[in-house]
Parts: structure tokens; C-alpha cells; sequence
């Protein structure tokens, strides 16, 4: 396994787990380019891959040099030189020419893999668990050095990949490019998957047929966005959930990004991604170099389920670092829906010891503790705490939280700044402009240039201060608006096209000071809900509120589409009030739970004003949490019932690592008339064929289901589950009954348990 350089045959062969991947040094004219991608071959000289390349060569047909280029798979293609499809690298040199054209010089094959300058990455767990190879590439009339980095991981089908630019001539050159990396494959025969929404409906997926032409995805907000997420896939058009072939892309990048697929005019396809190049420009002076965001790669030959179980093994084991290794993170409750910015100091202690006496473990104090942060049109920027609403401070109602046997954690929004604020007042300038020109106002707010160090800093020693001199155990880090008129006042004119970077660099500086400075801090970070879910930002925080819409129903399709490449402990879910405040809907209680608990699980209501009955239901679920948060947050998920294809139900499993253990949830969307009209059998998955599980159904107590006023007239908690034995091959093959629950949006757990 591993990585081989077959020196002969000028091939590179990279071994992931099942997977191959083969770069091949083409001809005397030492093109870099793509030979295969897919499930592991065992052959290393695999030079008829070339086809009928080898037989048009540029240096035998040097006058169709232009059409040969268009033909080549390239492993990093570039503008200028006669491909035309799309490219990774596209440079201008100070007289103003675009052109480079890269063949290979030397490589590097070792152990281990590299971090990134400055940028989040995917690590080496243990020794062992990765290789790297370095492929130099250079163009001579540039005398611009380029190095391809691929990881091959051991023990998942993940190959990851990125750039470094290096500027070896005396004059400057200008970046106007720079993608992270490229896929070519030998025939269009492919669907696009990728993940679309807004604002409140985060991470759809929607699938696409590729034909000649290009699908594209991507962001330009500064963020990677609500509307695109940093994936992008294509399947064979028959792969199901379960079968067939996908090759995923995930960046690991939280700003303007861009992803295409393209079906060229030989009939073959290419995928890019990497930094978005709209407005995009990075001056490297002589030995300067530029270091792209990682490219996650996953191949998977059993369909959308396993690239999804692939992307979540490798995101926990060597993306995340979790604060609370081998255990439940701690069950939270967030003031926002329970108070928005009308709290008192009163008021959250109130809230804080009914949580308490159901078990719930941390306090979060959401937005509005500081400046004159009364409502949204002020105060950011204003990071000290506003003794009129919390007289003593965050010290001391941190402390009185602590008093209750509970953490304390605090919102934040460090990126911004009000027209109103003490800061603003003082540094006008801070705030991202184009000078003369209109300053677009976004939820009442500026953002702060983070590519200044001095603004950075300033906000950093504020919040420093803050936790510091309170015991905070967790922080929730918001970013509620997009940049626009981007410009900093720092930067020279033709340094503007760097500020969108240097912004997403300055905040993982922050991030990552934050981390290290505050090693047992959980940070979630948050973005008007899900509009900066990617895994740059998961390298600084173990998980990310999924969305600002808490409707247990709309939730659903929102996790299992987050749950595509982000493992189900990372997304932010809370158990809110009925009516919902998104959509008005009224859901039960317990459906709600089971919803939430398919990600970090938490509360986000007024616990005072729950009835005595509804308090026993959450002790019941923070038990339920307990007993069995260790199968989500570590086993593996299949989706079952896909959400966004029937209106009629959902259902997922987490099964445990090691298979003995199986979390099974059932919501049913849509009643039906009818007992056996509206029961279902559904096939489980990834059990053991031979084993024998009992399964139990997991419900809150019948007294509850009676009372709980918002399932009125519920007849669940009538019924009574058997428990049964099944084997693994019966659960699987001929499947569980659903049996018919009363009314919509009525859900279920059943735990498995093997014997
Ligand atoms: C947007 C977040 O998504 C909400 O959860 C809440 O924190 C508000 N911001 C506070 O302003």
C-alpha cells in the first residue's frame, strides 16, 4: 500500500485502502498527467492507460500542439497554453501576460503528511496512517516551482490533495487562480451531486446529470455560504445509497469557493475545486510561496452511504479535535429562542436551574450580553460585558451556573462591528469598504477587516479578557453577515484581490489561538445557522449549528443532507418550542428529541414554561442521550429513508464500530388511513448477518405521551412494543415493522442490541 514510482514506466501509483489513484509523467515532455482513479488495481506499469495519447504526442505533431493540450488529462491544468477546459492555474506576470505550462521535474515520496501554512487540514492520526507524495512541477519561463501534494490515508478510501505555489524568478508574478486540484475521467457517463439551500435550509442535495457542459458550485459571500456547500460529487448515474460508484470532492476551506464538474468535447469530464478566482489576485514577490486549501478525496464503490460513512471516519479521526474525547459532549440549553435579547440576569438563572434538575449540563448565554447590544441594530464590536443586565458580570453568573452543578458558555460574534459601538466610533476604518463608495449595511452590521493583524488582535484580547476572568466552558462563535464591497484599507491597490483570503487566514488565526490558548474550550461555531458548515471550520470546532431553522420536520432533511460529508456529532441540533418559530408547525416533544439527538443535542426554549410533564420527558431524553450518544457520535449512519424523496416518512441507523449496537430512528412525516396501509417494513442495515439482536423500542414515558398537550389526542402511548430477538440477516433482508403511529411528524427509536 501506500505510494509507488514505477521509474520505468514514469508512474505514480497511489494506494488508498481500496482505492488507486495513477499519475503518469507523459512522454519526453514530462506532462503531469491523470491516469486513473477508482477501485485499487494491482498492476503498477500501466502505461496502455495512455491510449491513444501516446500516438499524437506535442513533440511529434508539434502543429497541433494547441488541440493535443485540450486531450491530455492533466493532473494540475493550467491557462494559456491550449487547454481550454477549466483550469487550476491561471498567473500574470508584471508585463501582463497569462500563460504557464508545467511539466515535471523531480518528487518526494515519504511518510507522514505535511501541515498546511496557516490553513486547516486533515493530520495523521497515528504513525502509519498516511504517506505523501510531493510532485515538483515548474514552468522555465516563469521559473515558477509548483508542488502537487497528495496523502494517501491507510485505513479509508481518502486521498487528499493541494498546491504550493513558489515564485523562484526575481520579478513579482501575479496569482490569478490557484484551485487545489483536479479529477479527469475517461467518459461523461456521470450524475453531479452537490449540496444546495439558503438560509434556514441548509445542505440539500441535488443530484444533476452531466452531459457536455459544466454544473457548477461555489460562493463569493466570503464564506463558503448557505446556499453551496464545498462538496461536490459525481456518481454513476444508476448508484443508489447503497450501490455503485462515487468520486466526492470536499474542500477544506471556509471562504469563496468553486467546484466544477465539466463534460468536455472528447467526451471525457473533469472536476475542480479549490479558492473562488472572482476577485481573486495574490502577488507573490521572489521566493514567496502560496499554499492552497486541502482537497478531500473520497472514492466509494457502495454508493452515497459509504462516501458518507468515509467522509465521517476521516473527519472525526483526523479533522476534529474533540474536547471531550470517549464521551457525550455535554447536553447544553441556549437562552436565544427561549429569550431572544429581552433576558434579565434573573430570568437565565431561572432557566439555568430548571435545566439543571433535568440533567441538562451547560448554560449558554446567547446574543446580547455586552455593549449596548440591546437588540441587533447595536453594540458589536463591544466585546465587555453590560453590568446593567448582568450585575457582576459573566464571573459571577458563570459562577452562580457553576453553583448549579452546570457549565457556562457565552455567544460571540468577533468578526463584526455596529455603526453603533464604541469600536466603530473609534476606528471607522476597520470596518471592510471601498472607499467613496456606499457601505452595504447586513443585519444592521459591518464586518471587521480581518486581514489587518491590529483589528484581529484588538478583538482577540477582548474576548481573551473575557473568558479569562470567567469560567467559560464553551463558546459560541457566530458570523451573521457576508462581505461585500470588499477592500482593505491595508492593502495596495494591486493586493486588493488578496483580502477574501487573507480574511478566511485571519480568522482561522483566531480560531486556532483561541483553541490553543483555551485547550478544553468547546467552540461551536455558528453562521446565521449553517452558512459556514465546511471543514475548515471543523478543524478549530468539533461541531457547527446545523441551522437557524429548529423545526424538528425541516431538521431532518437538513442533518441527513448535512450528514452527506459531516458526521452527525458536528451538527448542531437543539429541541425547540411549539408552535415553531420558523414555521409555526407543533411537533411532539418527543419527535423533537429524537430529531436533535440525531446531532449534538440540546434544548433551545423556556424550560420554566414547560409543564411538569414535559420536564419528565427531557430527563427522559437527557437519560436516552446518555445511554446511547455513544453510538452517534462514533458508529457508523445509513440512511434509510431518504426525506427528500417521500413526504411520507424518514428513518436512519447508527450502528456501533464494533456492530453489537444499532440506534434506529423512525419518523413517520405524513399519517396515512389505516393500519396496514400506513405500517411499514423497512430494511436495516449494517448489522451483522449471523448475529442475533434484541430490539427495544425506546420511548418517553406513556404518562408523557398522555399529557403532553402538543401530541393531544395521540393514542401512542397506549401501545406497547414487544421486544424482539431478529438476527441481523432478518432485519436487514426482510426488515422491522414500522407499525403505524397516530398522527404526523410521530417518531421512534429502537435500540439493537446484539446478544
Ligand atoms: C444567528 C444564530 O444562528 C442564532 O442562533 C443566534 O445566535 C443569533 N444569530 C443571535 O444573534
Amino acid at each position: 500500500m501506500g505510494i509507488l514510482f514505477h521509474e520505468q514506466a514514469g508512474i505514480f501509483k497511489l494506494d488508498a485502502l481500496d482505492t488507486s489513484y495513477i499519475i503518469g509523467i507523459f512522454d519526453d515532455e514530462k506532462f503531469v498527467s491523470h491516469l486513473y482513479y477508482g477501485k485499487r488495481i494491482i498492476d503498477s506499469d500501466v502505461n496502455y492507460l495512455y491510449g491513444p495519447l501516446v500516438r499524437v504526442r506535442p513533440s511529434v505533431l508539434p502543429g497541433q500542439a494547441g488541440r493535443i493540450m485540450d486531450a491530455i488529462p492533466f493532473e494540475y491544468p493550467t491557462y494559456g497554453c491550449g487547454d481550454y477546459r477549466e483550469h487550476c492555474l491561471e498567473v500574470e506576470t508584471i508585463d501582463g501576460y497569462h500563460a504557464c505550462d508545467l511539466r515535471y521535474e523531480s518528487h518526494k515520496i515519504y511518510p507522514g503528511k505535511p501541515r498546511l501554512n496557516g490553513l486547516p487540514a486533515t493530520f495523521e492520526k497515528e504513525e502509519g496512517d498516511c504517506n505523501t507524495l510531493e510532485l515538483i512541477c515548474r514552468d522555465e519561463t516563469l521559473n515558477l516551482k509548483v508542488t502537487l501534494l497528495y496523502t494517501t490515508f491507510e485505513y479509508l478510501n481518502v486521498i487528499t490533495r493541494t498546491v504550493l505555489i513558489t515564485n523562484e524568478n526575481a520579478a513579482a508574478i501575479y496569482l490569478k487562480r490557484v484551485l487545489s486540484g483536479c479529477l479527469e475521467f475517461d467518459h461523461q457517463n456521470f450524475d453531479v451531486l452537490t449540496l444546495h439551500g439558503s438560509w434556514e435550509r441548509e445542505c440539500g442535495p441535488v443530484r444533476t446529470l452531466l452531459r457536455q457542459g459544466k454544473v457548477t458550485t461555489g460562493s463569493t459571500r466570503g464564506e463558503s455560504g448557505p446556499t453551496d456547500n464545498p462538496f461536490l460529487a459525481v456518481l454513476d448515474p444508476a448508484a443508489t445509497e447503497d450501490t455503485g460508484e462515487v468520486f466526492a470532492m470536499n474542500l477544506v476551506y471556509s471562504g469563496n469557493f468553486l467546484g466544477v464538474a465539466e463534460g468536455h468535447h472528447f467526451r471525457g469530464s473533469r472536476l475542480v475545486m479549490g479558492i473562488n478566482p472572482v476577485n481573486f489576485s495574490w502577488k507573490l514577490e521572489q521566493g514567496e510561496s502560496f499554499t492552497a486549501p486541502e482537497i478531500v478525496m473520497v472514492y466509494s464503490g457502495q454508493g452515497i452511504g459509504k462516501m458518507s460513512r468515509t467522509f465521517h471516519d476521516l473527519y472525526r479521526n483526523h479533522l476534529i479535535r474533540d474536547v471531550y474525547p470517549g464521551t457525550p459532549r455535554p447536553i447544553l440549553i441556549n437562552n436565544w429562542e427561549a429569550t431572544y435579547f429581552g433576558f434579565t440576569y434573573e430570568k437565565l438563572i431561572e432557566i439555568a436551574k430548571e435545566a439543571a434538575k433535568c440533567g441538562i449540563e451547560l448554560f449558554v448565554l446567547d446574543d446580547g450580553w455586552f455593549g449596548n447590544r440591546n437588540d441587533e441594530m447595536r453594540g458589536l464590536g463591544d466585546w465587555f460585558v453590560n453590568e446593567e443586565k448582568l450585575p457582576g458580570g459573566i464571573r459571577r453568573l458563570s459562577e452562580e451556573i457553576n453553583d448549579l452543578g452546570m457549565k457556562f458558555g457565552l455567544w460571540i460574534e468577533p468578526e463584526m462591528v455596529s455603526p453603533d459601538s464604541e469600536l466603530f466610533r473609534a476606528h471607522p476604518d476597520w470596518a471592510i469598504q471601498i472607499p467613496g463608495r456606499h457601505r452595504s449595511l447586513f443585519r444592521h452590521q459591518y464586518v471587521l477587516d480581518w486581514s489587518r493583524k491590529e483589528v484581529r488582535d484588538y478583538i482577540y484580547d477582548m474576548i481573551h479578557h473575557v473568558l479569562s476572568n470567567a469560567n467559560v466552558a464553551y463558546i459560541k462563535w457566530d458570523m451573521n453577515r457576508t462581505l461585500t464591497e470588499p477592500a482593505s484599507a491595508s492593502l495596495p491597490a494591486d493586493r486588493q484581490g488578496e483580502l477574501c483570503h487573507r480574511y478566511v487566514l485571519g480568522v482561522y488565526e483566531i480560531m486556532g489561538r483561541l483553541r490553543d490558548d483555551f485547550p478544553s474550550l468547546l467552540l461551536e461555531n455558528c453562521s446565521a445557522g449553517g452558512s459556514r458548515f465546511d471543514p475548515g471550520v471543523l478543524y478549530y470546532s468539533p461541531q457547527i449549528w446545523g441551522s437557524d431553522d429548529s423545526d424538528a420536520i425541516e431538521r431532518i432533511q437538513i442533518e441527513m443532507g448535512a450528514s452527506m460529508c459531516y458526521p452527525l456529532s458536528t451538527i448542531g441540533a437543539h429541541v425547540s418550542a411549539v408552535p415553531n418559530h420558523q414555521t409555526g408547525r407543533i411537533t411532539s416533544l418527543e419527535t423533537r428529541g429524537y430529531v436533535a439527538m440525531a446531532g449534538t443535542f440540546g434544548y433551545e426554549l423556556d424550560i420554566t414554561r414547560m409543564s411538569e410533564a414535559e420536564k419528565d420527558a427531557v430527563r427522559r431524553q437527557v437519560d436516552i442521550y446518555h445511554k446511547y450518544n455513544h453510538i452517534v457520535k462514533e458508529g457508523d449512519l445509513y440512511r434509510i429513508g431518504d426525506p427528500f424523496e417521500n413526504r411520507d416518512y424518514a428513518c436512519w441507523m447508527v450502528v456501533s464500530k464494533d456492530k453489537k449496537e444499532a440506534l434506529v430512528t423512525y419518523i413517520q412525516t405524513h399519517a396515512l388511513p389505516g393500519y396496514f396501509g400506513a405500517s411499514r417494513k423497512l430494511r436495516l442495515k449494517g448489522l451483522t448477518e449471523e448475529a442475533l439482536y434484541e430490539t427495544t423500542v425506546i420511548s418517553v414515558s406513556a404518562e408523557v405521551r398522555n399529557e403532553d398537550v402538543h401530541s393531544e389526542g395521540a393514542q401512542n402511548s397506549q401501545k406497547t412494543y414487544d421486544s424482539l430477538t431478529l438476527s441481523g440477516s432478518a432485519l436487514m433482508n426482510a426488515g422491522y415493522w414500522m407499525e403505524r403511529l397516530e398522527g404526523d411528524y410521530m417518531g421512534m427509536m429502537i435500540y439493537l442490541k446484539a446478544k
